[in-house]
């Protein structure tokens, strides 16, 4: 894999970032496997959703002035995963999204800011890492595999190609 050749700054979203996340938010998962189609207002109002969780925590990629990808995730409810009942540790972050701009995939962006991410969960006390993403998502199965996520082995009843994954920060959770 080529190497990021420019200076990348991961840092703390600010309130500035959210309309190139949103503009990035929208072209990224407009593409396949995902094919959606996002409003700015819709994007802004997951921002919103993700920083009122407890324990956000919001991060970009910046190239100078550029915001060129982007992540976040807070602690997980749960409630919002009845399927996920028995599976969980107590202190589970959801990693909740995740993209690079075109330009600049494959260059080790996406392991920067998702070990970033999980460096700051282990920070905080948390003790592993879930999240979903889709079996026909070569990037981020590949991205995520390469980081130790293991397939948690559960479906969602909405989504048959929806794989859960899960990372332990612990080290005394199964991987
Ligand atoms: C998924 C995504 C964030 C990966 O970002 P990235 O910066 O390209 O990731 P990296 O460069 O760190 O690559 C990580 C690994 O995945 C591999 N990889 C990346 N894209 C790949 C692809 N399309 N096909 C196969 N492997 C791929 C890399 O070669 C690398 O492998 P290695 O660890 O063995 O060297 C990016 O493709 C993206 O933004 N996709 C659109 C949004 C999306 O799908 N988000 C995930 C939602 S769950």
């Amino acid at each position: 894999m080529a190497k990021i050749t420019t200076k990348i700054k991961v840092r703390q979203m600010k309130d500035n970032d959210i309309a190139p996340i949103a503009r990035l938010y929208i072209r990224a998962f407009s593409e396949p496997p995902w094919n959606e189609r996002w409003a700015i207002k819709d994007v802004v109002k997951d921002i919103t959703y993700a920083r009122s969780q407890e324990h956000p925590i919001m991060l970009v990629a910046v190239s100078g002035d550029a915001l060129v990808g982007f992540t976040w995730g807070y602690s997980l409810r749960p409630r919002d995963f009845p399927f996920l009942e028995g599976q969980l540790s107590a202190r589970s972050m959801y990693v909740d999204e995740i993209a690079v701009c075109n330009e600049f995939r494959k260059q080790g962006l996406g392991t920067l800011l998702c070990t970033n991410l999980i460096s700051m969960a282990r920070d905080i006390g948390f003790e592993e890492v879930i999240l979903r993403t889709d079996l026909r998502n070569n990037s981020s199965m590949k991205l995520f595999s390469s980081l130790g996520f293991r397939e948690l082995g559960v479906s969602d009843p909405q989504y048959s190609s929806r794989i859960y994954l899960r990372k332990s920060l612990s080290g005394l959770l199964r991987e």
